[in-house]
């Protein structure tokens, strides 16, 4: 099973269903639909209307974010993976650089993950280097302590997918070469079976600049089993073509 997942953002009123709409009647009637799942995390003022719009469609609906505690508490502005999965969303994205940025750190982001998988929703955990790491030669460290500090052997693997989505690749047009993203993912799933001390471990996805041009290139990349889409996400025309594409 792949994975393409359009991560809106900030972006979308309640008339933007349209466009997710639009998407869902393509993925429907798609001949390839049985080998991919399409999901959309909408921000937090649509995700139930969305959640409940979507259930037994084609498309499933996730958030963007949640709180490191769980059920309930005296946090203004604060969201539980409790509160998610309760207006019916089946996802949740934790440790986007946005909010690591914000200042998720990575045991903050280990309580989230694992309240998330108590929770029953299923996890799309974000890893990635920033442009001066990268430049250090600093990637496989950094991605190893970002996913070891965070990700533990009790956790469900089957509710667990990471993405890697280097930070100098959003929203840049930029992507890595072949050769270094397929050598990337490699030490991520490498990592993955370190942990679970299996061979089964959870999905590896990439996200950064993914579009209906670059995913000619990501789709030669066997060892991808998805991707995290950000801007082309907004748009059903620019989804729906990376979906062909990426089946073509
Ligand atoms: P992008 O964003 O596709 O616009 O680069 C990806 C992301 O931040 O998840």
């Amino acid at each position: 099973m792949r994975y393409f997942i359009g991560n809106w953002k900030m972006f979308g009123v309640p008339n933007s269903i349209g466009i997710l709409n639009k998407i869902n009647n393509f993925v429907r009637k798609d001949k390839n639909n049985k080998k991919y799942q399409a999901i959309f995390t909408p921000p937090f003022t649509l995700l139930e209307s969305f959640s409940k719009y979507f259930t037994k469609k084609a498309i499933k609906i996730g958030a963007q974010n949640c709180y490191h505690k769980d059920i309930f508490s005296s946090n203004t502005g604060a969201i539980s993976s409790y509160m998610i999965k309760n207006v019916g969303a089946k996802y949740v994205i934790i440790g986007h650089s946005d909010n690591r940025f914000e200042g998720d750190t990575n045991q903050i982001l280990k309580s989230k993950v694992a309240y998330s998988l108590k929770n029953n929703l299923k996890v799309i955990f974000c890893i990635g280097e920033n442009k001066k790491e990268k430049r250090k030669n600093l990637t496989s460290n950094i991605l190893k302590n970002q996913i070891s500090k965070v990700i533990e052997r009790k956790f469900n693997q089957n509710n667990l997918i990471l993405a890697y989505e280097p930070i100098w690749s959003i929203g840049t047009g930029k992507v890595p070469s072949e050769k270094e993203l397929i050598r990337t993912i490699k030490l991520i799933k490498k990592t993955l079976k370190k942990i679970f001390g299996t061979k089964k471990i959870p999905k590896v996805l990439y996200g950064g600049s993914v579009d209906s041009k670059s995913i000619k290139v990501f789709k030669k990349i066997n060892e991808l089993d998805g991707f995290l889409i950000g801007g082309a996400s907004k748009s059903s025309k620019n989804f729906i073509d990376i979906i062909k594409n990426y089946y073509r």
